[in-house]
């Protein structure tokens, strides 16, 4: 690197107070020189500056005044698989092929610790296919079903972009269009420690993390997606989580009842187990529909029950939306302002002053992240549809709650359930069940084909007796 370019380098970090990540910069040999230098020149000190201050003076602000949201309630019938009105609505849309399906994946999975991209992870109950491929299922099951093309966008980032590519391209796209499959990396952003000075984790890099599942909304319209999903004449997006199996993905009656109120973005809840469930607190924001994430929920709006001793804020957000097209162009045109970014503090390797990396046993910094739910408040119609616990048992942790084993379980009690319902003899209670789901999407599906007894069906419904883990 030339003189000149390093002086203007090391201005502009001077400028924002950031010049101490070339303090090894004399040890450096020349690769290592132009490593930190390329990386420094991709990253928008001054916006990062920008969110930094944004960060202290929310702090500081008084806090925002919530109301409970309006939901329609699971229980009313409204909203329910049988909702015949909403369900037909939703199924035109899909025929219209106007719908396409976006999974965020670029999380980093620390807490599963998984090696892979969590979409990779084993989770079939009996046939250990993984996150991917179960949605894959469902999503071949929607295409034939409607006819129509159900493009699908998977958003990863530095972390799992080329690992998810080769994943699928190993598996033929688990047989799904490669031209309706489209990845597109989210940007990642610096950590830094609790002085907002960026942390070197080598001595020529800087650490950076993926920027939040609210990245998706930038990172729509800087990778071409947003473009790609116009071409297509796509007028709405369904959004889930990977690491969710049971969502019920491009779920026609959701569809048509956001279509029928004429929602520029819908999410679904389902009722908060106890005030402390790790679930955004879905209400009214200052008058605005809006998610509070539960890390920054003060305790006495938390913890307030009504005369009958029910959660006032009971709605949890399982990051199940649908945006209008529209919608997410606007709010990524906006996206500084709309899509803050929050700091939750985390362990992030770094090095000490003698240039040591060093893995922290305590927080040392906070990692940015944007939520995708910020965007709401900027919708002028939205819908809140409750849902059941039915479609919603993340992968989130090695063992425990939330880990591979309840996720597997609460699979196999769905498919259960279906069996049962559809009139088939179930397997005994200590076996796993497991269903093809690019066959089979509830009872309707199972007695449309025929099928009354397992043995019958192949391979589209397989057992693995006993207790199993
Ligand atoms: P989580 O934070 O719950 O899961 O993100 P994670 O990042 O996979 O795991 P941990 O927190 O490191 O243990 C919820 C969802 O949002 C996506 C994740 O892939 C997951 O589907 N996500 C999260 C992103 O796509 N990008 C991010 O920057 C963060």
């Amino acid at each position: 690197m030339a003189e000149s370019q390093l002086e203007g380098l090391r201005e502009r970090l001077t400028a924002v107070g950031q010049d101490h990540v070339l303090r090894f910069w004399p040890e450096l040999d020349a690769a290592g020189r132009s490593r930190l230098a390329a990386q420094l020149e991709e990253i928008d000190f001054e916006a990062l500056g920008r969110a930094l201050a944004g960060i202290r003076a929310r702090a500081s602000a008084p806090p925002a005044s919530l109301e409970p949201a309006k939901v329609v309630r699971f229980d009313a019938g409204l909203g329910r698989p049988d909702d015949s009105a909403a369900r037909e609505r939703g199924e035109a849309l899909l025929a219209s092929g106007r719908v396409a399906v976006l999974v965020v994946a670029g999380g980093q999975a620390t807490r599963l610790g998984f090696a892979g991209p969590k979409g990779a992870y084993p989770i079939g109950p009996v046939s250990d296919r993984s996150l991917f491929e179960i949605h894959a299922q469902r999503i071949r099951r929607i295409r034939r079903r409607h006819g129509a093309p159900l493009p699908w966008y998977v958003m990863t980032s530095a972390a799992t972009h080329a690992a998810t590519r080769s994943f699928f391209a190993g598996k033929a796209h688990f047989d799904l269009p490669q031209e309706e499959v489209f990845f597109f990396s989210q940007r990642s952003v610096p950590a830094v420690d609790f002085e907002g000075r960026m942390l070197l984790d080598a001595p020529d890099h800087v650490f950076e993390s993926p920027d939040g599942h609210g990245g998706v909304i930038p990172a729509l319209a800087a990778s071409g997606a947003l473009d790609d999903l116009e071409s297509r004449g796509i007028s709405s997006v369904f959004l889930w989580q990977i690491d969710n199996p049971l969502v019920r993905i491009a779920d026609p009656v959701y569809l048509g009842l956001h279509a029928a109120v004429g929602a520029e973005a819908s999410c679904k809840v389902v009722a908060k187990r106890d005030p402390l469930e790790k679930v955004g607190h879905v209400a009214m924001v200052d008058g605005r529909l809006g998610i509070i994430e539960y890390t920054e929920i003060d305790a006495t709006h938390r913890e307030a029950r009504d005369e009958r001793g029910d959660l006032v804020y009971w709605a949890g957000g399982i990051s199940i939306y649908v945006f209008e097209t529209d919608f997410l162009r606007r709010v990524s045109a906006d996206a500084e302002r709309r899509l803050p970014f929050h700091a939750s503090p985390k362990r992030i390797p770094a090095l000490d002053r003698s240039g040591r990396r060093v893995e922290p046993i305590e927080p040392n910094g906070w990692k940015l992240e944007r939520f995708v739910f910020d965007a709401l408040p900027a919708a002028r119609t939205t819908l809140v549809v409750e849902t059941t616990r039915e479609e919603y048992s993340p992968l989130k942790n090695a063992s425990g709650s939330e880990s591979p084993e309840t996720v597997r379980r609460d699979l196999s009690t769905l498919y259960r359930r279906w069996l049962v319902e559809a009139g088939i003899e179930p397997p005994p209670e200590d076996a796993l069940i497991e269903l093809d789901q690019s066959l089979f999407d509830g009872a309707v599906d199972l007695r449309e084909r025929g099928i009354s007894r397992i043995a019958d069906s192949g391979e589209s419904i397989r057992i693995a007796s006993g207790a199993q883990s």
